[in-house]
């Protein structure tokens, strides 16, 4: 029996040969378009400046009496390209509950968003988008807002400063989740 001669099939040599050009050539010019796409990205990788503990003011400078005070929160902000410093970027309220002891709220209505007064009059917070009515404590006394409004951590240091650790949290909610 006679050996059939092999085909050199040049064809398929061929196909080779330009499918292995194509891979190299395509890795090669990935990587570069990794790398642009990488750093174009890096701005939503880096986390957001915020949650780190902010000096708001000194005990001293809040009513013995307990009645609530409003403070801006100035922080340094980061959006998706741009980091502003010292920008506000909250609003708390402060109350002495003690010697030594503070309390922070945040003035933002867990209901839907809208800014909570502090009536000095009637001694509660008062929300005036649908008339939420929280006490001096934050407790709610009427209205629609599914829970009582957000306490932040908040810490007495030496020298009587205070510093708060600034958090928004989901508005519409009966639980209190942080927003990220
Ligand atoms: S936003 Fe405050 S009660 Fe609706």
């Amino acid at each position: 029996m006679s050996e059939q001669p092999q085909c050199e099939c040049p064809q398929r040599r061929d196909f080779l040969k330009e499918f292995s050009c194509v891979a190299v050539g395509a890795s090669i010019g990935l990587v570069p378009v990794a790398a642009g796409v990488y750093s174009a990205m890096d701005p939503l990788r880096r986390k957001a400046s915020g949650g780190e503990p902010v000096r708001v003011t000194t005990i001293e400078a809040l009513p013995a009496d307990g009645v609530p005070m409003k403070f801006a929160i100035i922080a340094d902000k980061t959006d998706a390209w741009n980091k502003y410093p010292a920008t506000p970027i909250g609003a708390i309220y402060l109350r002495k509950i003690s010697e030594g002891k503070v309390m922070a709220l945040s003035s933002v209505c867990p209901h839907a968003g809208c800014f909570v007064d502090y009536r000095k009059d009637a001694k509660d917070f008062f929300c005036p988008c649908h008339n939420s009515n929280f006490s001096s404590d934050g407790a709610i006394k009427s209205g629609v807002s599914p829970r009582a409004m957000d306490a932040l951590d908040v810490e007495v240091r030496a020298g009587g400063e205070v510093w708060v650790k600034f958090q928004n949290f989901k508005a519409g909610h009966p639980q209190k989740l942080p927003v990220s």
